[in-house]
């Protein structure tokens, strides 16, 4: 019975786990051109070093980066980002990326190397992008809200917010009133 229990517990675990691991997405898998290109990418990354070692490490590098990202976004709000920036962040790693691929064969480890900078160029970008959102919705007065997706699963959502900047609102009515 107890060794049961055990075992219960431990596969409840491990389907806890690789529930949050199916769960954690990392934004840039909801633009519509994600799969695609991300599949060339993993395809080609075996003619893009002299040196075989970097063969593995770029094509997890690859195949982790939804997931890496997620990781790293370290976000204190929701990870909800505008439909406009999640495009305007996927561009510009697209074009960092089909770059690096128009080069024949790098020498060691330049391969790798330069996937991990876009890599964290593009967390940076998805985490402005987020904050920026929501700063803007602050400067809204009293309750307020904008259209958005979810980085976790890519269905339409909305953040609310309360925004702050009232003053010049209230002055406005003031002048009306006198
Ligand atoms: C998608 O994820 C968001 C935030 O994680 C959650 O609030 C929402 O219920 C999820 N929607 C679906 C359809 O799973």
């Amino acid at each position: 019975m107890f060794g049961q229990g055990r075992l219960g517990q431990a596969m409840a675990l491990l389907l806890f786990l690789g529930m949050t691991a199916a769960l954690a997405r990392g934004c840039l898998q909801c633009d519509p051109n994600f799969a695609e290109k991300f599949s060339f990418y993993r395809h080609h990354v075996n003619l893009k070093s002299w040196w075989v070692g970097d063969i593995p490490v770029s094509g997890m590098l690859l195949s982790d980066w939804i997931q890496n990202t997620m990781k790293e976004l370290h976000l204190a709000i929701p990870a909800e980002i505008t439909r406009k920036k999640l495009y305007q962040v996927a561009e510009a790693v697209y074009q960092r990326m089909d770059q690096l691929y128009q080069g024949k064969m790098y020498f060691p480890g330049y391969f790798p190397n330069e996937l991990r900078a876009i890599f964290r160029e593009q967390v940076r970008l998805i985490q402005n992008a987020i904050i920026e959102s929501r700063i803007d919705c602050q400067r809204h007065c009293g309750i307020y809200q904008y259209e958005t997706i979810s980085c976790s699963n890519c269905t339409d959502s909305h953040v609310i917010c309360f925004g702050y900047y009232c003053k010049n609102t209230w002055h406005k009515q003031d002048e009306k009133m006198r």
